[in-house]
């Protein structure tokens, strides 16, 4: 094969815009498209080679494809990337992976009965270039060994009426969560892959529907400990204008800090740990040097550089920068962040996914369909609150 035949399946915002993206992928095609949603297909009506379909299942059975591109609503991914896998064809599945870590151990579990099939997730924050960069300088010991790792999101704001623009999201039952689910995995995969750690339990805080009239999460501040002692932060809600999205890791040479598009680090002398043993100074201060960090701009972030990464991994085994089994990642810390917030109590990962998928229900049955935007045109926002505390 020296050509990898797409097929799409959900044409809404992402779906959509990964059609556009296939002029820049080399040695693949858009060959066909699927969404139950047919008024979706006008978009495709100038170019008759790419075939409609509204069920995936006949996309499936047409023999046009070789892999899918899965942009549906989160709770499909596991179903139809499971299907897909059956059929034969290679996954690039949208994050996240699943709603709940239980449904991605199963989706790596049945991909791992399809060794020659490629699967990945489309964590494309994984090629912007100042998160390749600090990955790098990481596992490359400039940073020395990390003791806290701290990250805003809050660059990320909602209006009610974004939240009112599909019906599937900010609900229990179509979305399975807010802000941890929908705009956070690429950050809380990135808070991982970058860094090279995985914490080891979540203390977290969370409010639902706090600043929107929504029945899901839009605000959470969470800590998070590391087995080497490290602690962490993760702060993330969608309603500060202006926002902050700023990432600050302190290791034993120094402090790096990513921001607007900018690394700065200030690196130590010598090791802060040595330094702090040994200095005779009761009210010490070590030099250290302020460096901006280049890095290059170009990798922007480009959805279509993992869907051509995928490709080369289909047609000549390169290594793949976002595998599938990595999605569960994300999943990981935030349905962790949540099952803490709710039940107030800190929770050791990994996380127990029964247990997690109980909440989920308990969650859906308590809060689904209490709060919506119609019904609350002219809501004030319960600040402070969080609904059903
Ligand atoms: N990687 C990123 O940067 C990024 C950005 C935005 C969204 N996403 C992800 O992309 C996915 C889709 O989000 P969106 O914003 O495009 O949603 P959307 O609601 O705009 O589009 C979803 C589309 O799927 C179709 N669909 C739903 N169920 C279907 C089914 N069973 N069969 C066929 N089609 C079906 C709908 O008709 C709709 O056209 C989500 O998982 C989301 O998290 C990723």
């Amino acid at each position: 094969m020296d050509n990898v035949r797409f097929g799409i399946i959900g044409l809404g915002n992402m779906g959509s815009h990964h059609a556009k993206m296939f002029g820049n992928v080399k040695n693949a095609t858009l060959a066909a498209v699927a969404d139950n949603n047919p008024a979706r297909f006008a978009q495709f009506a100038s170019q008759p080679g790419i075939k409609t379909f509204e069920r995936w299942e006949d996309m499936f059975a047409s023999g046009l494809i070789d892999a899918v591109l899965v942009a549906t609503p989160h709770y499909s991914h596991v179903p139809i990337s499971e299907a897909a896998f059956a059929r034969g064809l290679h996954v690039l599945c949208e994050k996240p992976v699943a709603v709940s870590v239980k449904a991605a151990r199963h989706l790596n579990d049945v991909a791992a009965k399809y060794p020659k099939l490629k699967f990945g997730v489309m964590l494309n924050l994984r090629t912007v270039g100042m998160y390749t960069k600090l990955r790098e300088l990481i596992a490359g010991g400039e940073l020395g060994e990390i003791r806290r790792i701290t990250w805003i999101v809050t660059d990320i704001f909602r209006s009610f009426a974004y939240y009112a623009s599909g019906g599937w999201r900010a609900t229990w039952s179509g979305e399975g969560g807010g802000v941890l689910i929908n705009q956070c995995p690429h950050t809380l995969d990135l808070i991982q892959w970058v860094t090279g750690l995985k914490p080891s339990r979540v203390t977290a805080m969370v409010g639902i529907g706090k600043m929107h009239p929504i029945e899901v999460e839009d605000d959470v501040s969470a800590m998070l400990e590391y087995s080497n002692g490290a602690v962490g932060h993760f702060i993330t809600n969608t309603a500060e204008m202006p926002g902050t999205n700023r990432l600050e890791i302190a290791g034993d040479r120094g402090r790096i800090v990513a921001e607007t598009n900018k690394i700065s680090f200030s690196r130590t002398r010598q090791s802060v740990q040595e330094y702090n043993q040994t200095t005779p100074e009761i009210f010490a201060h070590m030099e250290s040097w302020d460096i901006d960090v280049p890095f290059d701009r170009s990798s922007d972030g480009a959805h279509w550089k993992i869907t051509q990464n995928f490709v080369n991994a289909i047609l000549r085994d390169e290594p793949m920068i976002a595998p599938g089994t990595d999605g569960i990642l994300s999943l990981e810390l935030g349905n962790a962040m949540l099952m803490s917030g709710v039940n107030r109590t800190s929770v050791d990962l990994p996380i127990d996914g029964d247990a997690y998928d109980r909440l989920l229900l308990d969650l859906a049955r308590k809060y689904g369909g209490k709060k919506n935007l119609a019904a609350n045109a002219n809501a004030t926002m319960d600040f402070g609150k969080s609904f059903g505390r």
